[in-house]
C-alpha cells in the first residue's frame, strides 16, 4: 500500500542522503546512544543557543532504519525551540506505539512514513534511537 511504498522511498532517500551527517566544532550538548539489541550506536551532537536548537549533527554506526531516522530527526528538531524539540519527540514516541498523536501543530513531514515500521516489531527501537538520544541530551541541559 501507499505507506509501505512511501516507507521505503523515505527511508532510502535518507539512508543515501543523510541530512546533518557529521559532527559540530566547538561547545556542543554530545549524546552516545547504543541500540543494546544489536550494539549499533549514533553520537548525537546539537548546539543550544537562546532555548534554540541552532545546529544538530549527528555520526555513528547504525541500520538504515537508524541512519535515516536519525537524518530525518536532525532536520525536523533544527531550528526550533528545546520545548517544540520535546514535544516531537513525544509525538514521535506515540507515532511508533501506534497511539493517537496530534498531527497538526507541527509540519511533521518525513517522519510519519516512519509509521511503516509497526510491521517490523523489532525494528521500532532502530527508529527511536536518535530520538532517545536527543530527549536525554535535552532533559539534561534542562536540569
Ligand atoms: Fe535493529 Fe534488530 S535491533 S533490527
Ligand atoms: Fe541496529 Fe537498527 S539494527 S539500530
Amino acid at each position: 500500500n501507499n505507506l509501505d511504498t512511501l516507507y521505503r522511498q523515505v527511508i532510502m532517500d535518507h539512508y543515501k542522503n543523510p541530512r546533518n551527517r557529521g559532527g559540530i566544532e566547538g561547545d556542543t550538548l554530545t549524546v552516545n546512544m547504543n541500540n543494546p539489541t544489536c550494539g549499533d550506536r549514533i553520537e548525537l551532537q546539537m548546539q543550544v543557543e537562546d532555548g534554540k536548537i541552532s545546529e544538530a549533527k549527528f555520526s555513528g554506526e547504525g541500520c538504515s532504519i537508524s541512519l535515516s531516522s536519525a537524518s530525518m530527526m536532525t532536520e525536523v528538531i533544527k531550528g526550533r525551540p528545546v520545548e517544540e524539540a520535546l514535544e516531537l519527540a513525544d509525538i514521535f514516541s506515540k507515532m511508533m506505539q501506534g497511539e493517537d498523536y496530534d498531527d497538526e501543530k507541527f509540519d511533521l513531514g518525513d517522519i510519519e512514513a516512519l509509521q511503516g515500521v509497526q510491521k517490523f516489531p523489532a525494528r521500532i527501537k532502530c527508529a527511536t534511537l536518535a530520538w532517545k538520544a536527543m530527549e536525554k541530551g535535552l532533559n539534561n541541559e534542562e536540569e
